[in-house]
């Protein structure tokens, strides 16, 4: 149990809040590249609380400023996209990218007024189909060389979904190995051939397994983690009772993101990016280290799950997710069917907007859990001492050097799991066709 205080330190995202200032050091998702493929690239974009609008101008160069005009208010995403900027349609005060006011046409001839207006403008970059925001002080710090932005566009593919509940306990699921025993739970294996782009319908490698059996049949993971330069690793062990060990190594990225095995051949990084203190979005990158992703495929499975413009998933509260007790008691655990983010969705929204921690009661099973709100504070501690001693928060340099992160699903032979691990990765690096040894 925490404190409410404590609870707010970590949760809440304004520009003055603890957690808020450590989320702005690192570069965030602001939208998906695909939002932007339309005649008029313009998107209304609310992150961290703070109310944005992202366009791409006639030259194709990205601005992030400010959503209300600084004149009297008026919204700039119907803003005119002219003269390479944004124009507002109340009295046409004109925006670079920048957030330059560039022009007043109604005010006086020669007036200067103009050059003393900025609006907030935030940097963005364009990585493998996601627009990065940075929103926090000084110069933005360089991007770690992660496979998924290492691995050339052909091989990422993204996508996003919004939760209706506060960042953290959207990420925790993430670093709580135990629960896909239970919430994922499927009551009958499905044919794995049959699993492309969906998560636990693999086999592991090394076993003909259906992970689904593996999570069903062995509920008690043993969970260590460690901290590592770019957050932590998690390895979530199932003794399969045969001399044969499950081993599953996932990791927590800092801030917000976590990075898991998909599947044999591909692998997700899924930031859980602030909307506001009670509303997220989930950003997942799908990086594949064998053949290029199958992007339409990947892209119509989801969104027949989720509604545009604003990728609201259809199974919500408001219909209940979905559920039916029939299908919980013969099929799956939740009763919400087969598609498992709706199942995290539930989890995690169900808790509330923002989670009461202080009436919560922490397992050894949530050892991941402990060690991130651990490393959150001292992330925070460091912000606010000013010593920039945070995960990811190094040189171009060091940043370079952050390769992976490594995730895994196999089984091994019980003696040597350790090592085990590393070679299975090792070996799918060393055939992909894109340069990914770490
Ligand atoms: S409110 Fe935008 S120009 Fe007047
Ligand atoms: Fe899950």
């Amino acid at each position: 149990m925490m404190s409410q205080d404590r609870n707010d330190e970590l949760t809440l995202v304004g520009r003055k809040q603890p957690a808020g200032r450590v989320l702005r050091r690192y570069w965030m998702p602001a939208a998906l590249s695909d939002e932007l493929m339309t005649a008029r690239p313009v998107v209304p974009v609310t992150l961290m609380g703070e109310k944005l609008v992202l366009f791409r101008d006639n030259s194709g160069a990205l601005g992030l400023i400010g959503r209300h005009c600084p004149h009297r208010g008026a919204d700039l995403c119907f803003g005119r996209r002219e003269d390479n900027g944004l124009r507002c349609p109340f009295h046409g005060w004109h925006f670079d990218v920048e957030g330059n006011c560039v022009e007043m046409p109604a005010e006086p001839e020669g007036s200067r007024m103009h050059e003393k207006i900025h609006t907030t403008a935030y940097p963005v970059v364009e990585r493998n189909g996601i627009v990065w925001a940075y929103m926090g002080p000084g110069e933005p710090p360089a991007f770690p060389e992660f496979d998924c932005f290492r691995a050339p566009d052909t091989h990422v593919f993204a996508f996003k979904g919004l939760w209706e509940c506060n960042w953290l306990q959207a990420m925790e699921v993430g670093i709580d190995p135990a629960h896909a025993s239970f919430l994922h739970r499927f009551l009958q294996d499905e044919d794995p051939a049959d699993s492309y782009g969906k998560q636990f319908r693999d086999t592991s490698s090394g076993s003909d397994m259906p992970m689904t059996r593996v999570l069903r049949e062995f509920p008690r993971p043993e969970i260590r983690v460690e901290q590592t330069d770019y957050g932590m690793r998690l390895i979530a062990l199932r003794d399969l009772l045969n001399g044969q060990m499950h081993v599953r190594v996932t990791n927590q990225v800092f801030p917000c993101a976590i990075h898991i095995p998909l599947s044999n051949e591909m692998s997700i990084t899924q930031w859980h990016v602030p909307v506001d203190d009670e509303t997220c979005y989930w950003y997942a990158m799908f990086t594949s280290f064998g053949a290029p992703v199958d992007k339409a495929k990947m892209r119509d499975q989801r969104l027949k799950e989720h509604r545009l413009p604003d990728y609201a998933p259809l199974k919500n509260r408001r219909n209940n997710y979905g559920y039916n007790p029939d299908e919980q008691e013969r099929e799956t655990y939740t009763g919400m069917g087969l598609d498992i983010n709706v199942h995290d969705q539930w989890a995690v929204e169900s808790m509330g907007r923002i989670q009461d921690r202080t009436d919560e009661h922490l397992g050894k099973s949530d050892v991941g859990i402990v060690t991130y709100r651990r490393m959150l504070r001292a992330a925070i501690a460091a912000e606010a001492a000013g010593e920039g001693a945070m995960p990811l928060s190094g040189t171009p340099e060091e940043l370079a050097a952050i390769r992976g992160p490594v995730s895994v699903d196999t089984v091994a032979a019980k003696e040597g799991w350790e090592q085990a691990w590393t070679k299975v990765d090792t070996a799918r690096r060393a055939a992909a066709p894109w340069p990914a040894t770490l």
